[in-house]
């Protein structure tokens, strides 16, 4: 699903990404761990297509068989819009729209229509038992909630991979550990990919595949 090679990332001088190779099938829930400042965020946000990676020989980035360095901007906006989900620490819902309408959103962006949108959305809503909630704006969610409309938002378009920073570094533990659960559960069920940052063991311990970053390198 993901294959990334020699990933250089080069902030004006100083080199926070020093050649890092990832490999993840379909269906796989990776982790990527190590220390604050190794580099987890700049590698997601690349990984991600949301930043590019300073080029280097023997770089590349393919994504669902495609090669990302070869988009132009209006195609790689496209391509992250119909095959990457992403799954924020802080939700990063829209606060005056409501989480059926956020849900919504990258299903506009692609231009689907509003009626296959919203029973889209709703489908996903009570797949993530949040039918209750449809109307709720953000502020009026418990953390829990709005993280699993971010993640039915980041499902909307049935991405090839979600990438997610640090999904559960701000619910408890008991939320936390549902979050954890329904990223397997979504695997099982819809063989959905995730690549996902964290800072909590236990999630790590669980995933299939777990990278360890250090100093801008795989350890
Ligand atoms: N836009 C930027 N310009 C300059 N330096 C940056 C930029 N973004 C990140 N860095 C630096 O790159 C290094 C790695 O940052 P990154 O956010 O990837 O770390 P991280 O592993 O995600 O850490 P944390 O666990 O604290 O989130 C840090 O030293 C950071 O200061
Ligand atoms: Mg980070």
């Amino acid at each position: 699903m993901i294959t990334a090679k020699n990933i250089h990332k080069r902030f004006g001088q100083v080199e926070i990404l020093k050649g890092v190779d990832i490999q993840v099938e379909r269906g796989q829930v990776v982790s990527i761990v190590g220390a604050s400042g190794a580099g987890k965020t700049t590698l997601l946000h690349i990984l991600g297509t949301l930043d590019s990676m300073t080029p280097v020989e023997g770089s590349s980035l393919i994504i669902n068989g495609i090669d990302v360095k070869k988009l132009s901007a209006n195609k790689l906006a496209q391509f992250r819009n119909e095959q990457i989900g992403f799954i924020f620490q802080f939700h990063q819902l829209l606060p005056e729209f409501t989480a059926l309408e956020n849900v919504c959103i990258p299903a506009f962006i692609k231009g689907t229509s509003r009626v296959k949108a919203v029973d889209r959305a709703k489908e996903l809503l009570d797949y993530l038992g949040l039918s209750h909630r449809l109307d709720h704006k953000p502020d009026m969610l418990s953390g829990g909630e709005q993280q699993r409309v971010a993640v039915a938002r980041a499902l909307m378009n049935q991405p090839s991979v979600i990438f997610a920073d640090e999904p559960s570094g701000n619910l408890d533990s008991e939320s936390a550990q549902q979050l954890h659960q329904l990223f397997f559960t979504l695997r099982d069920a819809f063989q959905q990919t995730f690549v996902i940052v964290t800072h909590n063991n236990d999630l790590a311990q669980m995933a299939d595949k777990t990278f360890t970053m250090q100093d801008g390198r795989i350890a």
